[in-house]
């Protein structure tokens, strides 16, 4: 049985569809104070999967995931999955300065002590947020999913020329999933320190692992539809930042993918107005980018 909290409800009803399997409603609203009221209907099977992602509401999504578990394991289910396809406080998996919490754990936390026994995620910003949760706790990539939908959506019918692109060093794994699957050159954007107040971000050599930081492959971007990917677009300013230095290199076209589109403060309109003709994001999180669905992959995961 699969039940979908109200941030993913077109995701659980398209990995039901998929599996073939019973989707459950939850009934849910909010007393006149502010507090949530939810109930379940109906016999509760051994093994239950919850798919609720806790992006913004980030409080209200979350506690409607922990109501949904705790729920579930009271009425007498035996194992309950928590698919959380975007996770929400996890960039914030250490101290960066003293006294902050560390979000990420309490999160995990919190979800294991509801009740979850598997807990299941998308390219989670930081993989050792994983190791929060005592419970098997699963990363799953939504590259294959997106590299499949710009292949078969754009590269192929539009006989294109493409690179992957990723914004950061950090990102360099998205881009090299990404170009792998579509048989495609790939690269990454770095940032160098020129001098004590002189950063610039330069185009590392196509194909260089580790590549040399010190050298801009100026032909490496020329002409070509480029693709960057990244995990999460939040403001926009890592991407915006990415698309100026691939119009001033060359590049025909500059698309946008991520896996999590948060695309808050005007994020999305600041990338078209950097050069972008496209946001492909995932539906991880609902939002007008969202073309790429996880259904298949959370499926694929479930059916395994
Ligand atoms: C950073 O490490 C992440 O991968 C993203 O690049 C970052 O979260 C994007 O943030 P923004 O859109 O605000 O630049």
């Amino acid at each position: 049985m699969i039940i979908g909290g109200s941030a993913s409800q077109d995701l659980a009803a398209h990995v039901a569809r998929e599996l073939g399997e019973e989707i459950r409603y939850v009934e849910t609203r909010k007393f006149p104070d502010g507090e949530r009221y939810l109930r379940i209907d109906g016999a509760i099977p051994e093994e239950v999967t919850v798919i609720q992602s806790t992006g913004y509401p980030q409080d209200e999504n979350l506690m409607e995931l922990l109501f949904i578990i705790a729920n579930l394991k009271d009425l007498g289910a035996k194992k309950v999955r928590a698919v959380v396809p975007y996770m929400g406080y996890a960039r914030q998996e250490k101290r960066f300065n003293p006294g902050e919490t560390i979000s990420a754990k309490i999160i995990a936390n919190l979800i294991v002590s509801a009740g979850a026994d598997e807990f299941i995620t998308f390219n989670i910003h930081e993989e050792c947020v994983l190791n929060f949760f005592s419970i098997d706790a699963q990363n799953v990539s939504a590259m294959p999913a997106i590299a499949g939908y710009i292949n078969k959506k754009y590269i192929k019918k539009e006989k294109n020329d493409p690179i992957i692109i990723a914004p950061d060093k950090g990102a360099y794994g998205f881009a090299r999933e990404m170009a792998e699957i579509i048989g495609c050159d790939c690269t990454y954007l770095s940032k160098v320190r020129l001098g004590p107040d002189k950063v610039e971000t330069r185009i590392v050599d196509v194909r260089c692992e580790g590549g040399d930081e010190s050298t801009v492959n100026v032909d490496a971007v020329k002409g070509k539809n480029a693709f960057i990917i990244d995990d999460i677009i939040a403001t926009g300013g890592t991407i915006v930042n990415a698309i100026n230095i691939l119009k001033q290199y060359g590049a025909k076209t500059v698309d946008v993918c991520c896996v999590h589109p948060i695309l808050t403060n005007n994020g999305a309109t600041r990338i078209y107005e950097a050069g972008a003709d496209k946001i492909i994001g995932t539906n991880s999180l609902s939002s007008d980018t969202s073309r790429v669905s996880l259904a298949q992959s959370i499926a694929d995961v479930l059916r395994k």
